[in-house]
């Protein structure tokens, strides 16, 4: 497999380090001091309690009434969040802001470990509270965590930090508003506690998509022009979603099916994808731009003319779309699922 790398010019690691004092001020703001963090207890049965089993008891009845493609959905949310070891390692590829040391005091470097601090409470949660619900299959479900820390990804960044912030501004947005619409199932099934365990994920994603996109914002004032080709560069390779090489040992293509699920049940649809574009173009003001080179104004007209070609194109694979066979998940015990 090809992968182009190193692509940013070595000179603009510059900017990078130019930027060190605003990162502190405008980046690191989008942190929570760890007092006021919430933690994976506050949500789970206190198992120093005297209620702990019934407590156990009421989650596990509560958690009864979520339909399987809802738990194929969960899981594949819980996954995709346990493979965190691979994003803290993809953040430190990018040239400039690698945290160089694995303590390093930079501004990039105090972010990314906080930052993977924060998410890592994502999994917990979510593991923990299916563990608990006796709803799935979890030797399968950490198989596919095992699996898919040991594939990582391929995100296709480039080692450039330009394409890797556009990547994350993107792809928290996904999962905010991912996180969001499993809330919205859960409490449709009557699962209030998991709904609100979903929101308060959702929360934290969109606190670090406005972090990422405030860096972009700054990005695109000092260098529009790298910037703009960056956001075409990555559009054009398709914001590939940080799962995307998932296996649980059985089923070669569980991502693919795994996101069927998702675009049905409205949870991550391809509608989604638009709007997170056009969302970004919009914040981060590229119609306006001005003084771009030949190769910054192209750029800058496909991804302002991107989104509606996207939908045109959903809509057209939509009409032509075949009835698909159900298909099975090791997760939820091989029962099969509609995509
Ligand atoms: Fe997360
Ligand atoms: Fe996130």
């Amino acid at each position: 497999m090809s992968q182009s790398t190193y692509s940013m010019p070595p000179e603009k690691v510059e900017i990078f380090k130019s930027l060190d004092g605003w990162a502190r001020e405008n980046v690191l703001v989008h942190l929570k001091p760890v007092e006021k963090c919430w933690q994976p207890q506050h949500f789970l049965p206190d198992p120093t309690s005297d209620g702990f089993l019934e407590q156990v008891e009421e989650l596990r009845e509560r958690a009864m009434e979520i339909p399987d493609d809802c738990l194929v959905v969960l899981v594949g949310d819980m996954i995709t969040e346990e493979a965190l070891p691979t994003y803290q390692a993809m953040f430190n590829t990018h040239d400039g802001i690698r945290d160089e040391t694995g303590s390093s005091l930079t501004a990039w470097g105090i972010w990314v470990r906080a930052w993977a601090a924060e998410e890592n409470r994502h999994g917990d949660l979510l593991n923990k509270y299916l563990y608990l619900s006796g709803r799935v299959d979890m030797r399968q479900v950490e198989k596919t965590v095992q699996y898919l820390i040991g594939f990582g990804m391929d995100i296709q960044t480039e080692n450039n930090p330009f394409l890797g912030f556009v990547y994350s501004s993107f792809q928290e947005r996904a999962t905010f508003i991912s996180h969001g619409n499993t809330a919205v199932l859960a409490k449709h099934y009557g699962d209030n506690h998991l709904a609100q365990i979903c929101r308060t994920i959702a929360a934290d994603e969109k606190r670090h998509e406005t972090a990422y996109a405030t860096i972009m914002d700054k990005l695109f004032e000092v260098d529009p022009d790298l910037s703009v080709l960056a956001f075409d560069k990555m559009m054009r390779k398709k914001i590939s979603m940080p799962a995307h090489w998932m296996y649980d040992g059985q089923d070669e293509d569980l991502y693919v099916h795994f996101s069927a699920v998702a675009q049905r049940l409205g949870v991550y649809t391809v509608e989604d994808y638009a709007n997170i574009l056009e969302f970004l173009v919009e914040r981060w003001n590229v119609e306006k731009l001005t003084g771009l080179s030949d190769e910054g104004r192209k750029a800058q007209d496909y991804v302002c003319r991107l989104a509606p070609k996207i939908r045109r194109l959903e809509e057209r694979a939509q009409m032509r779309a075949k009835p698909k066979p159900d298909v099975t998940f090791s997760w939820i015990f091989n029962r099969s699922v509609k995509l």
